[in-house]
């Protein structure tokens, strides 16, 4: 029997690349850094499936090259803002992604990013090692407090919810704006942006990235933000306006920010952002866990590979591909 031929864009955990092999002939894109564009296009001619990462760029151009045999994209990321869902969705491939595995990793870095930039870590390494720590001082390097502030978060789905169950432990009063989601973990839900932004004493942003939240955090948004507040991003780069944000950091409009992401991966080392003591930028690593990226892999692999037999995608974020189709009961 001949097996599915997928191409996966760069080796994953084992856990994954282990079902990966056991079921499909499987070309790998072994390289360290993602293939270029025309190695995408090259390699993807004549696969059943694809396993692509959030660095990989996927459209109607690249579905088409594969070939109209190609029947599911699997990306190896809950994001999904790197393939143009609707040209899938209008070819009939199911694409999937990988959701709930990276929720408290992702949670952990945004509320490590929060302490951090509050209490100003990365500023006072960087005054020990500049030997600047001379004595203990009264007044130097303080922070802003956790206790009875309040933390805002834009976005209250799976992550923006566990962020909230960690704010509890710190005594932070917890409101967030998400039209959709319903009050959880003790969170006060507020009916519009800028009513969240004049109390929130530490914002996290939470929303995938879509036309409506490109530039969502520009001048206008940090504008609204307390004199004080610190801002936290581990969403995606683009949600945050990066010009707009170094004003208000340069300017001390707002206290501080800290971002997972940024506008581009990775971030040119002459990025004004770099210049600034109230900014620290780690290089998206919110799942970056040995449990969190094992698991991804796994359930990017079992996407896949569900695709290829013709199963139905345990995660699929265009399940309108299937229409009526009937996969026999579970
Ligand atoms: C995702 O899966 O979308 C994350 O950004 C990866 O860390």
């Amino acid at each position: 029997m001949t097996r599915p031929k997928v191409f996966v864009t760069r080796i994953i955990r084992d856990a994954g690349m282990n079902l990966i092999r056991e079921v499909c002939d499987a070309d790998i894109w072994d390289g360290n850094m993602p293939p270029s564009r025309e190695v995408l296009l090259e390699r993807v001619r004549g696969v059943d499936g694809l396993l692509c990462l959030l660095t990989d760029f996927v459209d109607g151009e690249l579905l088409d090259a594969a070939g109209p045999q190609l029947i599911v994209v699997s990306n190896h990321a809950v994001g999904f803002d790197n393939i143009v869902v609707a040209d899938a969705t209008a070819r009939g491939i199911p694409v999937g992604n990988t959701p709930g595995i990276l929720t408290d990793a992702t949670a952990d870095i945004a509320f490590a990013l929060l302490l951090a930039a509050a209490r100003r870590l990365p500023e006072a390494e960087r005054y020990l090692r500049n030997g600047k720590w001379k004595t203990w001082e009264p007044s130097a390097l303080l922070g802003a407090d956790l206790a009875g502030k309040t933390l805002g978060l834009v976005g209250f789905g799976r992550i923006g919810q566990a962020v909230a169950k960690r704010a509890v432990g710190f005594d932070l009063r917890v409101i967030y704006h998400d039209p959709t989601a319903l009050p959880g973990f003790g969170a006060i839900k507020m009916n519009s942006l800028n009513e969240l932004l004049r109390e929130a004493d530490f914002v996290s942003v939470h929303t995938p990235l879509n036309e409506s939240t490109r530039h969502l955090v520009n001048a206008d948004f940090l504008s609204r933000m307390k004199p004080n507040a610190v801002l936290v991003n581990t969403s995606r780069g683009p949600v945050v306006d990066q010009a707009a944000l170094f004003d208000a950091l340069k300017t001390r409009q707002i206290f501080s920010a800290a971002l997972d992401v940024t506008d581009p991966e990775p971030l040119p080392l002459d990025s004004p952002l770099l210049t600034l003591e109230n900014c620290l930028i780690v290089p998206h690593i919110g799942s970056a866990s040995e449990r969190t990226r094992n698991d991804m892999s796994r359930l990017a692999a079992e996407n896949l590979v569900a695709g290829v037999m013709g199963k139905k995608l345990p995660h699929c974020v265009n399940p309108e591909v299937y229409g009526d189709r009937w996969f026999g009961s579970p």
